[in-house]
């Protein structure tokens, strides 16, 4: 069966993990997008406590169709050592009964642990088993940093265990 990655990123960090992801096991990634803005202060702070109460909010694509995956990926930044609401959303919108999941997330320091733990859960609770996980430390990195970082990651991981593709 296929893999996908699924991702959300407010500031490309996540999306450059995602798409270096990609690349390592050529495998397509598909971005959600918040409609709700989250740009600017006043944002950032709503943004924290929609993250702290696990608010839901309005993503696109607004419907997921897992059937042809078998391996799911799915990332998000941590918003106060929680996943953000467009990730929060997504999953309650997935079946994920039968489906490895493998969550990944990008911080700026830390609060990683607590994302991927509660990911766990709701992809538990959706009927998916993770597999396993990953977390970018993305404080102070450049973009191309941020590639390096991931590819010593993938490295250690070793992505190609999890099933290879199947075109
Ligand atoms: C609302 C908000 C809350 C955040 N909370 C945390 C946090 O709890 N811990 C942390 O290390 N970084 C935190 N960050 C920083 C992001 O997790 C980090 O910069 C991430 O790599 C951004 O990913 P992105 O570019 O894909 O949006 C927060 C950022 C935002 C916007």
């Amino acid at each position: 069966m296929k893999t996908v990655i699924f991702y959300y990123s407010r500031t490309r960090k996540t999306a450059k993990v995602a798409k270096t992801l990609a690349e390592e096991i050529k495998v397509d990634s598909i971005e959600i997008v918040d409609l709700k803005d989250r740009m600017g202060v006043i944002n950032y702070l709503t943004s924290t406590i929609d993250a702290l109460r696990e608010n839901k909010t309005t993503i696109k694509p607004n419907e997921f169709d897992l059937t042809e995956y078998g391996l799911v990926y799915i990332g998000t930044p941590t918003w106060a050592a929680k996943p953000a609401p467009a990730i929060i959303t997504m999953i309650d919108m997935c079946d994920l009964r039968g489906k490895d999941v493998i969550p990944f997330t990008t911080m700026g320091s830390s609060g990683s642990e607590k994302v991927i733990e509660r990911m766990k859960e709701k992809i538990e609770a959706r009927g998916g088993r993770t597999v396993n996980s990953l977390a970018v430390k993305t404080g102070g990195l450049e973009m191309d940093n941020i590639y390096t970082e991931t590819k010593r990651i993938l490295e250690e991981m070793d992505p190609e265990i999890y099933g290879i593709q199947e075109k």
